[in-house]
C-alpha cells in the first residue's frame, strides 16, 4: 500500500497484548493504512506473567480487528524472526510511547535485524491513548476501577470475568 504500484509489503505487529488496548489498535490500524497486509503476532515475553493465555489474547485481538480487512492474527511459536520468515513478512512494526519504549524497541530491532536482516519500523503512539499500557490497565482493573475508556467492550468484559467481577 506504500505505493499502489510497488510490491506488496506484509507487516507484522508483534506483542504480548495482555490484553489488547485502544493504543495497540491505533498502531495496528495505522500500520494497515501504510502496508498491504498486517499480521498481528501474539508472542510470549518470558520475563512477563500473563493474565490471559496466548489463545485467549488471540481471540480478543481477532474480535477487535474483525472490521480491518487487511489484518489477521496468529501466534508466535518460538522466535519472532522465524515467524516473519514463515509468513513471508517484510517488516516488523511497533509503537513507541516514550523514551524507555524506544530504548527497548531499539534493542529488539537491532537484534532481530542481526538475526535475520528484517527491518523494524517504529510508529509514534497516538496522543489520546499514547501512554497507556496493558500492565497498568490490569493493575487499575484489579483495584476495582473502570478501564472501559481504554479497551473494547469485549476486552473489558473479559478482564472483569478474569477478576470474577
Ligand atoms: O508486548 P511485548 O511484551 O513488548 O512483546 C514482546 C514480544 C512478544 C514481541 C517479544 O518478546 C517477542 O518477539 N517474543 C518472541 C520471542 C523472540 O523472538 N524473542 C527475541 C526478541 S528480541
Amino acid at each position: 500500500m506504500i505505493n499502489a504500484d510497488s510490491a506488496p509489503v506484509r507487516a507484522v505487529c508483534p506483542g504480548s497484548f495482555d490484553p489488547i488496548t485502544r493504543g495497540h489498535l491505533d498502531i495496528i490500524e495505522r500500520a494497515a493504512a501504510v502496508f498491504s497486509e498486517v499480521i498481528v503476532a501474539v508472542g510470549r515475553n518470558t520475563t512477563k506473567n500473563y493474565m490471559f493465555e496466548a489463545d485467549e489474547r488471540l481471540v480478543l485481538i481477532a474480535e477487535s480487528v474483525a472490521q480491518m480487512a487487511n489484518v489477521r492474527v496468529a501466534l508466535i511459536e518460538g522466535l519472532l524472526v522465524d515467524f516473519c520468515a514463515a509468513h513471508n513478512a517484510n517488516v516488523i512494526v511497533k509503537g513507541v510511547r516514550f523514551g524507555s519504549d524506544f530504548d527497548y524497541e531499539l534493542q529488539m530491532a537491532q537484534l532481530n535485524r542481526q538475526l535475520s536482516g528484517i527491518e523494524t519500523v517504529l510508529l509514534p503512539a497516538g496522543r489520546e491513548f499514547g501512554t497507556i499500557s496493558s500492565s497498568m490497565l490490569r493493575e487499575v482493573a484489579y483495584n476495582g476501577a473502570d478501564i472501559s475508556p481504554f479497551v473494547t467492550d469485549a476486552v473489558n468484559r473479559a478482564v472483569l470475568a478474569k477478576l470474577n467481577r
